[in-house]
């Protein structure tokens, strides 16, 4: 569904299979569990999603979940959960190699370029993402991206993680912008069905041609990669 766009005077990413391509995880986790990378790094992402649900449903006050634990020992616990759950052998090799995988993350073709032109034209340009500071910087750095982005949020710093109007709120509070000013981009469907309820101006980059979500409002936009940004701000 399109509707009419507000002007939009920010653009917000998601971090994770958004502006950074994690298909290097799937591919070490294939090299290293012959047949079962697909799934271990289907189940592994399941699980880390579901961990920092049950940390932010258990506790949502404002001043951040007692329960909290930054997004790299959840993903170091749901790793260890889905091996487990496969019947895979956990070694602190293999979890140490895996791990690593989250700091060498590269960008996919189109972003940079996508980054550079937003640049150019003024508009601001973020990252909001459920993963920890450290994680994000090395990623960050390890995608060339350093001196693209205006500024790297992380739900760190409210002990909550998305789709809590508290962690979407950190967007708000950072650029002091309305959230329908703001053009939220994620490919992950339930993050823009979250950035949608709360306000913001929505962009689903379907990448893997998923079905939609299939309850709640759809997002203002879809696309197949990033480039779709600069067609939805007229910048194409
Ligand atoms: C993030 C995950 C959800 O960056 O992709 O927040």
């Amino acid at each position: 569904m399109t509707s009419p766009t507000p002007p939009i005077r920010a653009v917000v990413f998601d971090a994770y299979g958004t502006l950074f391509d994690v298909y290097s995880i799937g591919a070490l986790a294939e090299t290293l569990y012959p047949g079962q990378g697909a799934a271990l790094s289907v189940l592994w992402r399941d699980k880390q999603i579901e961990y920092t649900r049950l940390i932010s449903l258990s506790d949502p006050s404002p001043q951040g979940s007692r329960h909290y634990q930054s997004f790299w020992d959840i993903t170091r616990a749901s790793l260890r959960y889905a091996l487990a759950r496969l019947g895979l052998v956990h070694s602190v090799a293999n979890e140490d190699a895996l791990m690593a995988q989250y700091a060498e993350l590269t960008a996919f073709p189109e972003n940079l370029g996508v980054l550079q032109a937003l640049r150019q034209r003024g508009v601001a340009t973020a990252i909001l993402s459920n993963g920890s500071p450290e994680m994000l910087q090395s990623a960050v750095h390890s995608a060339g991206m350093s001196d693209l982005l205006d500024a790297v949020l992380s739900v760190d710093s409210v002990r909550q993680f998305k789709t809590t109007p508290t962690s979407y709120q950190l967007v708000q509070d950072h650029l002091g912008l309305a959230p329908a000013d703001v053009l939220f981009v994620s490919s992950n469907a339930w993050d823009a069905l979250g950035a949608t309820w709360f306000g913001f101006t929505t962009l689903w980059i379907n990448r893997q041609g998923q079905p939609p979500e299939a309850m709640g409002p759809a997002p203002h936009h879809t696309g197949r990669d990033l480039s779709e940004v600069l067609k939805v701000l007229g910048l194409h």
